[in-house]
């Protein structure tokens, strides 16, 4: 049993550690990526549990079944990978969670073209496939001895696991957590009315349904408001619903600094440390660390930097621009022409103010984890301005690790600028001229006013430690009984 007294049962579609094959056939394991995995497995670390996942891959499969222990930080937790067949694996994965779902709460859509939601009938039945798969895993863990397990349920993945878990086991506590945005009632209202609605009500089958921040827990409600039936209140931010009361609560979700610090110590963070300082001599440096992401906006970043150059000629040849990217989706054609647009902009950039002796912007397109914590190190700016985005760990990391009291930039429209944005400089994610000016005011600013900012930054991510998250869903729970 974990120390908050209850036996933890976290379920999510990425689990912590994936399969793969090397040439020899030789089975390997990696840990998963992303902000999701990063956090659950912290937290999860510190409290001890089972982690139920989906097998996302062949490999992935071929270990389903067994129970696998993941030794994390002294404690350790397990984890099971739920096998499904491929046709409904993309149906739920690709089809509702990535380019419906992940496009709706991001606002990634170009609107007077997308949605026509083709093929989503047969998408949806697979949606349902799994997360009924889900609830039933679920449900078998739950049994022995009755009661015991606190079901903490993760992301749009997942929406209708709460509501099928709550026919199996009426009573069980339950809590659903989006890592994610959420959308408001009107870029709900582009769902087809029964697709909005499942979801809606899938998540009200849990006790509590948190979010990384209050604008989205806002959202939710609102778009609670829509579901007939429903009785909102916003400002106690409760919801009843089918004669039962569902607490929404925000829980922003950590890192965690003493681990992270060890790994930026050791050779591999310091060998990429020596290397692009190699690279950058004596000039400023301005980095950004993203995933391959449509909503982590890199195209408006990048075009800020241009305008930022254009505008201050003074700093063309003394500073230079580290965008280190970590390809994602690459299956989807949305991601790869993103991802292609973002280099061929970087290179327009370095061909037209570039020199011999200057490259205006570097962009690493791979996982390269010890130079990402390297680089956030040394950043004189870090650029974070997703266009939507839950939370953005980035934002938490960098300024953890960086020694040069470095100024972070940090989209307004980011989960973590209710936390740190009073030490950031805000921008409005979608204004390319503002985010150029931030550039200057960030280079511009003063040793003591960078300062007493870095020490902002840093003492507001110390105030939130990693366990706290999970406990704060457990508590959260017995407080309502569960
Ligand atoms: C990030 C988000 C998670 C989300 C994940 C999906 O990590 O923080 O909320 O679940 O991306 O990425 P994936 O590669 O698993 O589809």
């Amino acid at each position: 049993m974990s120390p908050v007294g209850r036996r933890i049962v976290v379920a999510s579609n990425r689990g912590p550690v994936s399969f793969g094959r090397e040439a020899s056939g030789r089975v390997v394991t990696t840990r998963g990526a992303g902000g999701l995995v990063t956090a659950v497995s912290d937290g999860l670390a510190a409290t001890g549990g089972l982690w139920i996942a989906a097998a996302m891959s062949e490999d992935d499969r071929s270990q389903a079944g067994r129970t696998i222990q993941v030794d994390a930080g002294g404690r350790g937790y397990q984890v099971r990978l739920l096998p499904f067949d491929p046709p409904d694996y993309e149906g739920y994965y690709d089809g509702i969670s990535n380019r419906i779902l992940w496009f709706l709460h991001h606002a990634l859509w170009d609107v007077p073209r997308a949605p026509t939601f083709e093929g989503l009938a047969e998408a949806w039945q697979g949606y349902l496939t799994v997360n009924e798969a889900f609830a039933r895993a679920l449900e078998e863990e739950g049994r022995s001895p009755p009661g015991e397990a606190v079901y903490l349920v993760q992301d749009y993945h997942l929406a209708l696991v709460p509501a099928l878990l709550r026919e199996r086991l009426p009573r069980a506590a339950i809590a659903h957590f989006s890592h994610i945005p959420f959308a408001g009632p009107t870029g709900l209202r582009i769902l087809p009315q029964p697709i909005r609605e499942a979801l809606l009500a899938g998540m009200l089958g849990a006790d509590v349904v948190g979010f990384q921040a209050p604008a989205w827990a806002e959202n939710f409600l609102l778009g609670c408001r829509t579901l007939q039936g429903t009785r909102v209140d916003l400002r106690r931010r409760v919801v009843r619903w089918g004669g039962r009361v569902v607490r929404v609560r925000v829980h922003p979700i950590s890192i965690d600094p003493a681990g992270l610090r060890e790994e930026a110590a050791a050779e591999p963070a310091e060998a990429a440390a020596r290397d692009i300082l190699e690279w950058l001599g004596d000039r400023r440096l301005l980095v950004r660390v993203d995933r391959a992401e449509l909503s982590k906006n890199i195209l408006r970043g990048f075009l800020a930097y241009e305008r930022f150059l254009e505008g201050n000629p003074e700093w063309l040849g003394r500073i230079s621009f580290l965008a280190l990217l970590n390809p994602s989706r690459q299956h989807l054609p949305e991601y790869r022409a993103y991802t292609q647009e973002a280099i061929e902009l970087a290179d327009r950039i370095n061909s037209r103010v570039g020199r011999a002796d200057w490259e205006p912007i570097r962009l690493s397109l791979m996982d390269d984890h010890p130079r990402a914590l390297a680089a956030y190190r040394l950043y004189d700016v870090l650029l974070v301005n997703p266009v939507f985005d839950g939370m953005n760990l980035v934002a938490k990391e960098g300024p953890v690790l960086n020694e040069r009291d470095g100024v972070l930039i940090l989209s307004e429209n980011a989960g973590a600028s209710a936390e740190l944005g009073r030490h950031a400089i805000a921008v409005n994610p979608f204004d390319v001229e503002a985010t150029g000016r931030a550039i200057a005011t960030a280079l511009e600013m003063g040793p003591a006013e960078r300062r007493r900012r870095a020490r902002g930054l840093r003492s507001a991510v110390a105030r939130n430690p990693i366990d706290a998250w999970v406990r704060a869903q457990v508590e959260d729970l017995e407080r309502m009984g569960r």
